[in-house]
């Protein structure tokens, strides 16, 4: 896994209220990257997130003044499940958000993890590649400090962008994830959490723990929105 090194930019830490807060924000931010990326360069790449905080956020954003043509959706991770599965990442962005905007379905880059773990990462990787670096990329974080797929005790193959997983503790057991380089070679990284089941994996983390979570970073600036709940 890739180590944050010492000239990586400082994480910044923001403490919000709520979740309602957190997802105001998070919206407020992702619009705001979009904008830069958009007026600098004609495209917004985005990493979205899976699990469930980052939904609120998602689906503030479906009202947004934006050029959504310019936006390209990638996913920081999925679960091997069917595309219609509820517990897919993909349908939930698409039923908080992407069904609800004009981005061209061109533009979203789901991770064929139907296909199983290592077929679907072997196709991802391709993509990865191309869309590298990122504008945004948006991630949660475990209780145990596990982040997209990325979980504590698992190794990976650290020439890969995009990782088979097995046996995750977090059912499904088999997904796919984007390795912890290829989530931190992005302008920002924006990372949520909310709730008192978290307070566990930031007390590691302000501690100095190793977790997945600690390995992103890099050149990217690291924002982490939390709420009071999640303060350890
Ligand atoms: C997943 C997610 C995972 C998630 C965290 C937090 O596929 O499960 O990518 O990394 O972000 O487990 O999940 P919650 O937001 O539901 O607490």
């Amino acid at each position: 896994m890739k180590k944050r090194k010492i000239e990586d930019t400082p994480t910044r830490w923001h403490v919000l209220d709520d979740p309602e807060a957190i997802a105001v924000q998070a919206a407020q931010r992702i619009l705001q990257a979009a904008s830069r990326a958009i007026t600098g360069r004609g495209l917004f790449r985005i990493v979205l997130a899976g699990g469930r905080t980052p939904e609120a956020a998602y689906r503030l954003l479906v009202d947004a003044d934006t050029d959504w043509s310019r936006w390209e959706i990638y996913f920081g991770d999925e679960r091997c499940l069917p595309v219609d599965d509820a517990q897919r990442n993909s349908l939930m962005a698409a039923r908080a958000l992407l069904d609800s905007v004009a981005v061209p379905a061109a533009n979203v880059h789901p991770i064929p993890a139907e296909r199983g773990a290592e077929a679907a990462a072997g196709e991802y990787e391709l993509v990865v590649r191309a869309a590298l670096p990122f504008d945004l990329v948006l991630l949660g974080i475990g209780e145990d400090g596990h982040t997209a797929s990325l979980f504590p005790g698992q190794q990976h193959p650290p020439d890969r962008l995009v990782h088979a997983v097995r046996n995750a503790p977090k059912p499904p057991p088999d997904r796919v994830s984007l390795s912890a380089g290829a989530l931190s070679e992005a302008r920002e990284v924006l990372i949520l959490v909310t709730g008192a089941g978290k307070q566990t994996a930031i007390q590691g983390w302000r501690a100095g723990e190793r977790l997945p979570i600690t390995e992103i970073g890099g050149p990217a600036q690291v924002d982490v929105l939390l709420d009071k709940a999640a303060q350890a």
